[in-house]
């Protein structure tokens, strides 16, 4: 089953000297469950396509259908709650409510949706991601691995069927980078989630059903498959 299908997106920063074609004519699709590394030099488009693809930035060309529904036909709020509702996105830079502790930010897309938590799926999240006894510790007091392990159950709480993930292991040691990767592959394997993740580490890559290289903006498949 389809759920992600980008068509042509371009997307342009600035005019005249300033231009930038940060994206250029990407098209691919994902399919449930797939879990998907990007991998490319700096600057060369991953975190504007992941944005665009996200509905957090739109684009100036192309079309992103997610679950079938074409994000850049949405107005602006109802994007902003088909997101919320169907999209995780997990952030190098973590991105945690530092005035909330462990399980107040893991449960806060719910609240935001008006949605009463399920405690016995927050218990199983806390468990999953080892964080137990960090369930009352605010993220200032909480390692760098910890806090990444909260925002992806603060990702992953709603269960949406794309996760996507902007280098998120990398301001991790080898070890919680590994972590990391293990609890989004598990998402993607038992809850047949999509991921779609840009990573710098290529052994993290190996474990990925995908590979892709953005290089100049433009996407390509490794490995064989199509783009
Ligand atoms: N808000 C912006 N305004 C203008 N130009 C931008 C903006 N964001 C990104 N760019 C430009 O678009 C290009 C792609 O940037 P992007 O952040 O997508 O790269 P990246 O592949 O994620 O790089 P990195 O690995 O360093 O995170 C860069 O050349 C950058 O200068
Ligand atoms: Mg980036």
């Amino acid at each position: 089953m389809e759920i992600l299908k980008v068509e042509d997106l371009c997307k342009t920063y600035g005019t005249g000297e300033a231009k930038v074609e940060a994206v250029k004519h990407v098209s691919f699709s994902m399919s449930r469950g797939e879990f998907g590394a990007v991998v490319g030099v700096s600057g060369s488009g991953k975190s504007t396509l992941l944005h665009c693809i996200g509905g957090l930035d739109t684009a100036d060309n192309g079309k992103v259908f997610l679950n079938g529904k074409d994000l850049f036909q949405m107005t602006e709020s109802e994007r902003t709650i088909f997101r919320r509702r169907n999209v995780g996105f997990i952030f190098q830079s973590f991105h945690l409510v530092q005035e909330l502790n462990v399980e107040q930010n893991i449960i806060f897309p719910l609240l935001l949706d008006y949605k009463n938590p399920d405690m016995e799926q927050v218990e199983e999240m806390l468990e999953v991601l080892g964080l137990e006894n960090r369930r009352y510790h605010f993220p200032g007091q909480l390692s760098g691995g910890q806090q990444q392990r909260a925002a992806i159950g603060r990702a992953l709480i709603t269960r949406p069927a794309l996760v996507l993930a902007d280098e998120p292991t990398g301001n991790l040691d080898s070890k919680s980078s590994q972590d990391v990767m293990d609890l989004l592959l598990r998402a993607s394997r038992h809850f047949k989630q999509t991921v779609l993740m840009i990573t710098h580490n290529m052994n993290l890559t190996t474990s990925a059903d995908r590979v892709f290289r953005v290089a100049d903006g433009k996407l390509e498949e490794l490995g064989g498959g199509q783009a």
